[in-house]
């Protein structure tokens, strides 16, 4: 490894296009699965919207770079980790049609089975496709093509497919949603693709799993993550987990030219002072392991870290593991044993007298990498192509509940402890006795008062 892989290592932001290639790639067979859809659209309208499914996470920026989520899919249900991306609307799968550049065993990939969507699905056109796409039978497979900004890539088609669920009480549900089938992946930068079977797209365009979940009636368009310094975590879509207080809220930028959570303009504070850089536009994507500065915001950090550790027992040093290290008397162990020497950095969205401030604590921008050098977690957004974007990543959201609110356009964060799974969905640790492998919890669907409705759609299974 060198600092040049682990900068480009995970996909943070979501670029490119979409297109159709149709003479070129394999076919699947169609089917009719796809279609009902729209018909499970107006049927679920008039129900009310009320529950939330919740996911232990698994992961750590640092060495793994990612968190995940196992997550069930397919009748007979077959368990996928899936990274979580907050940075990109489309799921995919590693697909066995048969497959180029998987990195999952034949039996560890999603295997379509006449399901795929047709091109003339109105999710189809929720790719984003340039103007003119052809569509010349309606009936043809919806192919994608998806490119990261790490220019790792993925070809494939969408299908539609089960993703069940579990009832707090114990009954399952299975809605049927739209996710890419990728036969063919790319990855030529000189690091390893990350060994998940896919991605988890909860970005805000029609394709993301959230807004399919709200379309269906299922819950509110809502995403929460909650990632914790040790590893563990939760992930939820709906509402009910957010507190009715004490969240921070920021508004999306109403001009955003992309799909992506981006924030309002902010201001950089170092040690709770100013750092004279102001105007910055933050993405939230939690694809993303690091946090990117532009060249101006990160020269300033960095200036200011450097200038606060002179006389302090930290030594400039080279680590592959990040461009930025420091190495102590001997080698560390924990960031507890150096966190007293760096400040907190906060961003302040909105105005300067009551705008909302993310502080982000010594050990939520540094790692220990396993040389035990102390290295910093933020990067230089202009090195990588980022240009006029700022990225925070899984660094930065150690500790926090950060909510993704589609239904009120804002971000909101909260100071958490995300290795306890909240009171409502059983408390403590994240046990597999409340979290079945992969089927995730959902608290009581559709709670309204056509209990006849309500019965049906648990006991077949058609939500
Ligand atoms: C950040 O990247 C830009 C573009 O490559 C470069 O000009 C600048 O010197 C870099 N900043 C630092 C502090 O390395
Ligand atoms: C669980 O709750 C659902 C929705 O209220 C209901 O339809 C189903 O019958 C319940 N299952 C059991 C086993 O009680």
């Amino acid at each position: 490894m060198n600092p040049i892989k682990e900068t480009m290592n995970l996909r943070f932001f979501f670029v490119f296009f979409f297109f159709y290639v149709f003479l070129l790639f394999p076919r699947f067979q169609l089917s009719e699965a796809a279609k009902d859809s729209s018909a499970q659209q107006v049927k679920l309208q008039n129900r009310r919207l009320g529950s939330s499914v919740v996911f232990p996470v698994s992961g750590n920026v640092y060495p793994l770079g990612y968190y995940y989520v196992l997550l069930n899919i397919g009748n007979p249900p077959k368990l996928f980790d899936l990274d979580i991306d907050t940075g990109s609307d489309l799921t995919w799968v590693q697909c066995d049609a048969p497959c180029n550049g998987c990195t999952k065993p034949r039996a560890k990939q999603y295997k379509p089975n006449h399901n795929t969507l047709p091109c003339s699905h109105l999710l189809c056109s929720g790719l984003d496709l340039p103007q003119n796409r052809p569509c010349a039978d309606p009936q043809d497979q919806c192919d994608y093509e998806i490119g990261y900004s790490d220019h790792a890539s993925s070809i494939g088609a969408l299908v539609t497919d089960e993703f069940p669920l579990r009832l707090a009480n114990g009954s399952a549900v299975h809605p049927h949603l739209t996710f890419g089938c990728g036969y063919d992946q790319q990855n030529p930068g000189p690091h390893p693709p990350p060994p998940t079977a896919g991605i988890l797209g909860l970005g805000r365009g029609k394709l993301s799993i959230s807004t399919q979940l709200k379309s269906l009636g299922a819950t509110k368009n809502v995403i929460v993550h909650c990632l914790s310094h040790n590893g563990k975590g939760f992930l939820s879509i709906g509402d009910e987990l957010v507190p009715s207080s004490g969240v921070t809220w920021t508004s999306l930028a109403t001009n955003s030219p992309s799909k992506n959570y981006m924030t309002g303009p902010a201001e950089l504070l170092f040690n709770a002072k100013t750092t004279g850089v102001k105007g910055i536009n933050f993405v939230f994507d939690s694809g993303s392991s690091y946090t990117y500065f532009n060249a101006e915001a990160y020269q300033a950090i960095l200036d200011l870290i450097r200038k606060d550790l002179n006389g302090k027992p930290l030594k400039d040093t080279e680590d592959q593991s990040l461009p930025v290290c420091w190495k102590g008397k001997k080698p560390l162990k924990s960031l507890d044993e150096v966190k007293k020497y760096f400040k907190t950095i906060t961003l302040r969205f909105g105005n300067q007298k009551n705008g909302q401030l993310l502080q982000v604590p010594p050990e939520s921008y540094l790692i220990i990498t396993e040389k035990g050098n102390v290295c910093l977690g933020i990067l230089n957004g202009t090195e990588v192509g980022l240009d006029s974007y700022n990225i925070i990543g899984d660094i930065f959201f150690q500790g926090i509940m950060v909510i993704y609110d589609n239904e009120q356009h804002r971000i909101g964060w909260i100071s958490t402890d995300c290795d306890k799974i909240p009171n409502e969905y059983g408390g403590g640790d994240v046990t597999e006795e409340a979290y079945p492998r992969g089927f995730g919890l959902i608290t009581e669907l559709f709670s309204g008062t056509d209990s006849s409705k309500n019965k049906n759609l648990a006991s077949d299974g058609e939500l």
